[in-house]
């Protein structure tokens, strides 16, 4: 077993740095958490022993799965006669390009796919999500940033379908950068998305908010619009620094903002099977996240980058690919965890 940070046989990592006194404070969504994330990120985030068991599966394949534990039988996620009582869920990882975007899209195809009516959340204002799904950024009528700042504009007026049926999109563009910086001004600031989204919770199934990778106030911003959190991580040997400090920003978010926020899940993405590597770092993530690890790997095909091209996510372009089947089981490991329970 490879050891992560510290351990001799990481010979090219840093040496450790202090870890913050427990009751220190790093304050959400500012500089000095960005600053202070140097000294948190080479810290191993300790497994949330207490934490309830998070996939309550029944029966079991017999197969050994990629993060090393036996196969669940995964049931297709429970029709819907009618909709509401949206679950809101941020993909969440203030690392960059580790499936964040990917997983929004391909989650929420994969979940309308099985009838659920789903709106997706472009809150970065890199615009990913909303190019990802063939719009232009430059045509936008009006984004998510006219949701936060004008107190006239309506979800409606901003909700475009995605292409998908029974999914909708709230795009973004490089406007929302502002938002960031006018928001500091706002009376009861890190809940500006949580009363935007309000009137959206009763018309769709599941919310899905694609994070920008930072944890400024936009993402403390969707952390407290959220129910559930799911954290994509890049099997990958860096993929854990910068875990720590964003286990502390969610729990900060759920002891000051959010009661409710839970994990959803931590997902292994660009997972190669064939390295000994992808399989200690996903062995590594179970010691350490235990059953919030989903049992679902997402691993590395040229067909993500090929449907990103096309506009449209994988359960479309390349249907019968292993990506698509992936977000599909995905999506079966969510609702038994969070959607049907
Ligand atoms: N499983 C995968 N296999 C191969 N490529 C992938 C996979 N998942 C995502 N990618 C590609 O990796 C790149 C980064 O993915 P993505 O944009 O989803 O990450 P992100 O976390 O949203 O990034 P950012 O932090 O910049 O928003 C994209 O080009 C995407 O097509
Ligand atoms: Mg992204």
């Amino acid at each position: 077993m490879v050891g992560f940070y510290g351990g001799s046989s990481a010979p090219d990592m840093p040496p450790r740095m202090p870890i913050p006194a427990p009751g220190s404070d790093v304050p959400l969504g500012t500089e000095e958490a960005a600053v202070s994330e140097d000294a948190m990120t080479l810290q191993f985030p300790l497994p949330d022993r207490n934490a309830p068991e998070a996939v309550s599966v029944q029966t079991q394949t017999g197969e050994m799965g990629p993060t090393g534990r036996p196969m669940p039988v995964l049931p297709d996620p429970r029709p819907v006669t009618a909709h509401g009582h949206a679950r809101v869920i941020s993909m969440c990882n203030q690392k960059g390009g580790v499936g964040k975007t990917t997983t929004t899209i391909n989650l929420g195809a994969a979940l309308a796919e099985y009838g659920r009516k789903v709106l997706l959340v472009d809150f970065d204002p890199q615009g990913s999500l909303s190019v990802g799904l063939g719009l232009n950024p430059h045509e936008m009528e009006s984004t998510v940033y006219n949701l936060l700042m004008d107190p006239e504009a309506t979800l409606d007026e901003v909700v475009v379908p995605s292409g998908v049926p029974g999914m909708d999109l709230l795009p973004s563009n490089i406007d929302l950068s502002a938002a960031e910086v006018q928001l500091v001004h706002e009376v009861a600031r890190e809940q500006t998305l949580q009363r935007v989204l309000a009137p959206a919770i009763e018309e769709y199934d599941v919310i899905l908010i694609d994070c920008q990778p930072s944890l400024g106030l936009l993402t403390v911003n969707a952390l407290t619009a959220s129910d559930g959190v799911i954290v994509p991580l890049e099997c990958e040997y860096f993929a854990l620094r910068g875990v720590a400090l964003l286990k502390a920003t969610i729990d900060k978010v759920k002891q000051r903002l959010n009661p409710g926020l839970e994990v959803d899940g931590v997902l292994g993405t660009m997972y190669d099977g064939r390295t000994l590597h992808g399989r200690e770092v996903l062995e590594r993530l179970v010691q350490a996240w235990g059953d919030k690890v989903f049992h679902t790997v997402i691993r590395r095909t040229v067909k993500f980058s090929d449907s990103t091209v096309a506009g449209e996510p994988i359960t479309s372009y390349a249907s019968g690919s292993s990506g698509a089947e992936a977000y599909r089981q995905l999506a079966k490991e969510v609702a038994v965890r969070c959607l049907d329970v």
